[in-house]
């Protein structure tokens, strides 16, 4: 499931950009309106949610993104990954740096709603492989499982990263 030779920024990029139709815009809609969206567009409009209804009491800007390619540069501060039916992708970026290794992560598994069982088993072992990965939360954009929880782990995953901070190849 993780091949070893994989170098792990490679890893991360390539879950990037396999990261379509996983749920990314519609966990964006349903968070800001508490309802799942039948209609979903390419991307949600930017927004910023305000300190006072956010846990961590930081304002938080999220920037969705859509397409191939990877969005690396984008201006914000979180990547999230999604696992979306089984199939292991990348949800969204929201990114403060330029490079994706220096990045916590969160592993998003969407659409629960369509399985009967937990994929946690599957995951733990991953994310403990990762030290980048902080954590992992299943969800559903259309029940609304979980989805204040995940902003807020993104929140958490970046302002108490335990990750290293130090990066041994950049020597800073
Ligand atoms: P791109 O922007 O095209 O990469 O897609 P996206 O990752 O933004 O996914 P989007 O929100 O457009 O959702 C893709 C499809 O999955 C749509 O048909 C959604 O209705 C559906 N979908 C999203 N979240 C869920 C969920 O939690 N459960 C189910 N059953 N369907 C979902
Ligand atoms: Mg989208």
């Amino acid at each position: 499931f993780l091949p070893p030779m994989y170098l792990k920024k490679d890893f991360l990029l390539s879950l990037i950009r396999e990261a379509t139709r996983v749920g990314k815009t519609s966990l964006i809609m349903s968070l800001v309106s508490e309802e799942f969206p039948e209609e979903v567009p390419p991307r949600a409009e930017e927004i910023t949610i305000p300190a006072d209804v956010t846990p961590e009491r930081v304002p938080t800007h999220i920037v969705d993104y859509s397409g191939n390619g990877c969005a690396i540069h984008m201006a914000y501060a979180i990547l999230w990954h999604c696992l979306s039916c089984k199939q292991y992708k990348t949800c969204y970026i929201l990114a403060s740096s330029n490079d994706i290794s220096l990045l916590p992560l969160i592993l998003v598994g969407n659409k629960s709603d369509l399985v009967e069982y937990s994929s946690m088993e599957t995951i733990l072992p991953i994310m403990n492989q990762y030290t980048e990965i902080e954590t992992c939360v299943e969800c559903s954009a259309k029940n609304l499982k979980n989805i204040s929880e995940l902003f807020y782990y993104a929140q958490k995953a970046v302002l108490h990263p335990t990750g290293p901070l130090y990066c041994p190849e950049e020597k800073e």
